[in-house]
């Protein structure tokens, strides 16, 4: 499918250059018709200009306030051609077509960017960027700078046995955003985007399901996180292979945010023709 002027409007990166990360819109939030501005939130702005004292401006831009005008999202997603992205892929953008539909929304258009350099099978079922994947050995501007600061706040951070204890194994996302910001890099923040399953429990009005955490839980219902329990759902089972249709259901007691999850994945692959192949 072709992809002219498709980066016309505001851009939501979903998966950066590593498709670890994976999101659905969720299924219950109502789709708002505006994001409130800043006077009517209070995002959670994170300034780090103690210590260090190298930050004269915050980085983190506000919403914007005039929202007169109706701006629709963009909906961008990278992804290889691998099973384990596509299979994401087609049904993030089952998701996505159901919630464009719906009145009042705000959704614009949907990119895969796919970054094999080839045309897969699915050209004609999601919207598709073939982009070529970066020869060895190109500098890109941006990422040669950030990236010293990036290793020396990961390795901050990491050394910090508080903030490696909250942050785990995905420390140098967060040391990421911190090497971002201090070099000036805006983003848009608003509060209250989107719940990780299993650790958020509920959906609320959250616009989007991230799931990258596995979720075990025992046939009681309660979290086994760390260990593989007796029922479980999580996305790397199916690196290789397509999960199948009419994934089993929770126990009785696990959260509604996994119950979701699980729901609209079942709910794409029972309507995405020639699912699993
Ligand atoms: C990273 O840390 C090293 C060692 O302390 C220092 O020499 C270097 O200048 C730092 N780089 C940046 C970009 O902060």
């Amino acid at each position: 499918m072709g992809c002219g002027n498709i980066f016309f409007t505001l851009v939501i990166t979903l998966s950066a250059a590593l498709i670890t990360y994976n999101v659905i819109i969720s299924a219950n939030a109502p789709l708002k018709s505006e994001f409130p501005g800043p006077s009517k939130t209070n995002p959670s702005i994170a300034t780090t200009d103690g210590d260090g004292g190298f930050i004269s401006v915050d980085p983190i831009i506000k919403m914007p306030l005039d929202r007169s005008k109706k701006r629709l999202f963009h909906t961008a997603v990278t992804s290889s051609d691998s099973v384990y992205n596509t299979w994401q892929a087609r049904v993030m953008y089952y998701w996505f077509k159901r919630f464009r539909d719906q009145p009042g929304s705000e959704m614009g258009g949907f990119t895969r960017i796919l970054h094999s350099g080839r045309p897969d099978r699915f050209m004609d079922e999601i919207p598709t960027f073939v982009a070529q994947p970066l020869p060895d050995g190109i500098d890109q501007e941006a990422l040669k700078k950030i990236a010293p600061t990036w290793m020396n706040v990961s390795l901050a951070m990491k050394k910090d046995p508080e903030a490696d204890k909250s942050f785990g194994w995905v420390l140098e996302m967060y040391a990421y955003a911190v090497a971002s910001a201090l070099h000036g890099v805006g983003n848009i923040l608003y509060k209250d985007f989107m719940i990780q399953p299993p650790w958020d429990t509920e959906i609320g009005n959250k616009f989007i399901i991230h799931y990258t955490y596995g979720c075990d839980y025992d046939l009681k219902g309660k979290l086994t996180y760390g260990k593989i329990g007796e029922w479980r759902f999580d996305k790397r089972s199916f690196d290789a292979v397509w999960p199948p249709r009419n994934l089993p259901m929770p126990p009785p007691g696990v959260p509604e945010s996994v119950v979701t999850l699980v729901k609209m994945v079942n709910e794409a692959t029972a309507n995405i023709p020639n699912w699993g192949s």
